[in-house]
């Protein structure tokens, strides 16, 4: 999860939120190169005498930056591609997991085992224990297996929500009247911290997403005792 003074993301807690850092760090590279090279040569131009009455056009450095940006861009756009495509991957899920968002909770349904459904809300500030972080836990943890591929098909029961969890390098909009499909794969046990991040409303800030991250066979445990009740 976040931190306090953390400036880059999160550490990636998916494949595919890995794959998203590395390509963050290449485009971070590209832009402090370029943004060397073109502070170097602004610099350049208060420190010299240089004039040249006569010059009015130069065809062949015109040229040539014009290509450099054109190729520099290409470095950035094909990754990029490259990226949004496994994105949209859907390889043979182990479990279809939806949610819906409301105002101002999400809820989660497991149609896969006897449509067991239940509302998370967050914990308001009064009811929080000494582990809870501040408008960011909530009552119902969506529970995942760790090392399946999972699918989360997202829709919204009112308004446009978004359910996003940066570790796993989801964020699928939440729509009225529209399913919405997101695959992913957590890589360990863990805690996953998100928040809708589609200006809802009123309370937009306080409908958080948790996932909880355990082993397959704690979660047929879980899913078991879920259908008992
Ligand atoms: Cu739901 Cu913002």
């Amino acid at each position: 999860m976040a931190t306090w003074k953390l400036l880059l993301l999160q550490d990636s807690a998916s494949p595919l939120m890995e794959q998203l850092s590395f390509f963050h760090d290449h485009t971070l590279l590209i832009l402090v190169i370029i943004t060397i090279l073109v502070g170097q040569m602004m610099s350049g131009l208060f420190f010299n005498k240089l004039t040249h009455r006569f010059l009015l056009e130069g065809q062949l450095i015109e040229i040539i930056w014009t290509i450099l940006p054109a190729i520099t861009l290409i470095f950035i756009a094909l990754p990029s591609l490259r990226l949004i495509y496994i994105l949209d991957e859907t390889n043979n899920p182990t479990i279809s997991i939806k949610t819906i968002g409301h105002q101002w909770y999400w809820s989660y349904e497991y149609s896969d085992f006897k449509n067991v459904e239940f509302d998370s809300y967050m914990i308001p500030s009064q009811e929080m224990n000494n582990f809870n972080f501040r408008l960011l836990d909530v009552d119902n943890r969506m529970v995942i297996p760790f090392m399946s591929q999972i699918r989360m098909i997202v829709s919204a029961a009112d308004v446009i929500h978004s359910w996003t969890i940066p570790s796993l390098g989801v964020k699928v909009d939440a729509t009225p009247g529209r399913l919405n499909q997101a695959s992913f794969t957590s890589t360990r046990s863990t805690l996953l911290y998100g928040q809708c991040s589609e200006i809802c409303g009123a309370n937009h800030s306080f409908m958080p997403i948790v996932a909880e991250s355990i082993s397959p066979s704690y979660f047929i445990k879980w899913i078991s005792k879920m259908i008992e009740i």
